[in-house]
């Protein structure tokens, strides 16, 4: 259960209980903290869109389009890109960044870890 330094480890969730592609939104100390399984392992997101405050992490997991040029298209980073349900503001569910304005919006993320056992957030 080793988290970063000052954190304390919260289990949320049994080992096998959140399916890869699946989130469970749980409740830390009043916070509502969305969990998502992906494929290389499991983030955490704090729930409340920075935007109006709806519940970020109840929105859909989409992908990213990037363009080179006209007429080109990439999509890609799968299942990695939370659009928040009420006005679609995107974000990067790796680091809680904005997918538009990084540097400036960002939701608050909280390492996760599991150590072969329970899923286990650090607050
Ligand atoms: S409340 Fe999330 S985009 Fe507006």
């Amino acid at each position: 259960m080793s988290g970063p330094p000052g954190s304390r480890g919260v289990v949320v969730a049994a080992a096998d209980e959140i399916p890869v592609g699946g989130r469970k939104i749980v409740e830390v100390d009043g916070r509502s903290i969305g969990v998502f399984h992906l494929p290389d392992g499991y983030v955490a997101l704090r729930t409340t869109c920075p935007h109006e405050s709806a519940p970020l992490c109840e929105g859909i997991l989409t992908g990213a389009i990037t363009s080179p040029g006209p007429g080109r298209y990439h999509y890609d980073r799968r299942g990695e890109i939370l659009r928040c349900p009420w006005h679609r503001w995107e974000f990067d569910v790796r680091n809680g960044r904005s997918w538009t304005d990084p540097d400036r919006v960002r939701v608050r993320s909280y390492p996760v870890t599991t150590d072969g056992g329970p899923v286990v957030v650090h607050v």
